[in-house]
């Protein structure tokens, strides 16, 4: 073809698409420093903030001070439960998230504290400390070391271990949704952030000229352009910048689309891949002109492409989904065109982007203790139990309402994980641990180790709707297979 008979290619509009999915990051350094791009715009979106909030009780203590660091390292979004603000900004920084209620208190448990979140992970206790008091190097966290003699201060452990868990996970069982189905992107409440994830990628990249755009009309995301074959083009597209860390959908079977279309035939894109212009996962599915339809995309029905060829691959890696895109194209697959396509203007409206057929996960994590069921238990020799066993009826029948406590969760008809460790000590972690069910072990386990069992369980459908017993061995475990061990559980009946 001559140039004469080109039509104008933009070359802007060339540099604006690869710079804002960032495909030159020097040009983007350079746009940085010349046009002081607000700072949003730069940021990769995080996958993991996709998926809701965990919310996590107790944030202040032992336990869940490192619950919160840890989420915050894997990049969850996280909101701490908290009683006393100053202090638990002291604990755990200026960065995180607050809200102040009380368990024992069902009336500050509020939606707001609840909105938005995918699970909670409660690691509340009532105050025991050493009889003559908890300074520095008495502390009860050392307790699991050396022993002192402790008593319940403040609130009674019926109040905390059990009323004030009760009140939590019901609370919360109002606002969980439900774990088989995974909301990544909805569009009928877009936020900003969601707005700077998406931008037009048209086929403007390879010399053609269609343009397309994607609106936040504040009910639906809207797809429309107009597609031309002009310049040996014929495509236009929206994709996502590459999120990182990356989305983890492991689990679900497939993604499920709302739309309404113009009786067009689009294509779904995934990329596990980060790089620009590598192989993507492609469905292509066909809309209903006006009429709001579901799509249900399974990862086994992914193609994997490269411009527009098919390619060999393993399939799609989801567990590391870092972008998804939608296209209108002239062509199918391996040269073969869409039998639906034709140049013009095209609108496809969407609602929604959800994962579907997921695993049950744990939405609520407790951590309560070794020992729970052993004060009357038959054939206890107290001689060799831990002092909260043999020191039961003094601490309030601390170990029975932390029983009741669990019971709660188990009827709460949430889906639970129930940890129940040995003593917990301020000790160094990553040892490798044993699980074990029926509440036989004694032992010892860091507080750092419990924290990531806590992070575990919302990720392995094994851990889901359990209870168990940790401890550490004095091995150092360099790495766990966490699916492993959560499968040599039981779920409880
Ligand atoms: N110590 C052991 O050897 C051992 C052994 C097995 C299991 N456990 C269990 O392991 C879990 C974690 O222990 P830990 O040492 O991390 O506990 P911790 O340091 O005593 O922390 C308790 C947390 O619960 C919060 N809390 C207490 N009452 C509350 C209420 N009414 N509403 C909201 N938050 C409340 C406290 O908040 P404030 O900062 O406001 O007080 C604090 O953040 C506990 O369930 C404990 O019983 C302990």
């Amino acid at each position: 073809m001559s140039n004469k008979n080109r039509n104008q290619w933009d070359l802007s509009r060339f540099i604006e698409t690869l710079s804002y999915f960032e495909v030159f990051p020097l040009l983007n350094w350079v746009q940085d420093l010349f046009q002081g791009r607000p700072k949003n715009s730069q940021n990769k979106p995080n996958g993991a903030k996709q998926m809701g909030v965990v919310l996590v009780a107790g944030a202040t203590g032992g336990v869940g001070k490192r619950v919160v660091r840890r989420l915050n390292q894997l990049g969850y979004r996280v909101r701490c439960l908290v009683r006393d603000i100053d202090k638990a900004r002291t604990i755990l920084g200026n960065e995180v998230d607050l809200v102040v209620g009380d368990i024992t208190k069902p009336e500050t448990l509020t939606s707001l504290v609840m909105a938005n979140i995918q699970a909670v992970i409660c690691c509340t206790a009532v105050r025991v400390q050493p009889v003559e008091g908890d300074t520095p190097d008495r502390a009860k966290y050392n307790q699991g070391i050396k022993f002192y003699q402790p008593e319940i201060v403040g609130d009674t452990p019926e109040n905390v271990e059990y009323k004030g868990v009760k009140n939590l996970v019901e609370a919360a069982a109002k606002s969980l949704p439900k774990r088989d189905a995974k909301i990544i992107f909805d569009f009928t409440q877009p936020s900003e952030d969601l707005k700077n994830v998406w931008g037009a990628l048209d086929d403007v990249v390879m010399g053609g000229v269609s343009q397309s755009n994607i609106i936040f009309t504040g009910e639906t995301a809207l797809f429309t352009g107009n597609v031309s074959t002009e310049n040996s083009g014929g495509f236009a597209s929206v994709r996502t910048k590459n999120f990182d860390p990356a989305i983890n959908l492991s689990g679900y079977e497939g993604i499920e689309l709302r739309v309404k279309g113009d009786g067009k035939r689009y294509k779904l894109f995934l990329r596990s891949d980060s790089a620009w212009d590598g192989v993507g996962y492609s469905y292509s599915f066909d809309t209903v002109d006006g009429a709001w339809i579901n799509i249900r995309v399974p990862f086994s029905e992914l193609i994997p492409v490269f411009r527009a060829k098919i390619v060999q691959r393993p399939p799609v890696d989801t567990a590391q989904i870092r972008s998804f895109q939608l296209m209108l194209s002239k062509f199918e697959y391996d040269g073969n065109l869409n039998p639906y396509f034709s140049p013009g203007s095209f609108s496809l409206q969407v609602e929604s982007i959800k994962a579907y057929g997921g695993n049950e996960l744990s939405a609520f994590v407790l951590v309560s203790s070794a020992g729970v069921t052993r004060p009357g238990r038959p054939g206890i020799n107290l001689e060799e139990e831990p002092p909260a066993v043999r020191l039961n009826d003094q601490l309030g029948g601390i170990l029975t309402w932390k029983l009741k406590g669990e019971d709660s969760v188990r009827r709460s008809g949430v889906n639970y994980t129930i940890i129940r460790p040995c003593a917990l000590t301020e000790e160094l972690g990553a040892k490798q641990l044993v699980f074990e069910q029926g509440d036989n072990i004694r032992g010892k386990v860091s507080r750092d180790d419990v924290a990531e069992v806590c992070v575990q369980a919302l990720q392995s459908d094994k851990a889901c709707n359990v209870t168990f017993e940790v401890k550490a061995t004095e091995n150092k475990a360099d790495f766990i297979d966490w699916q492993k061990l959560f499968a040599s559980l039981q779920k409880d009946n």
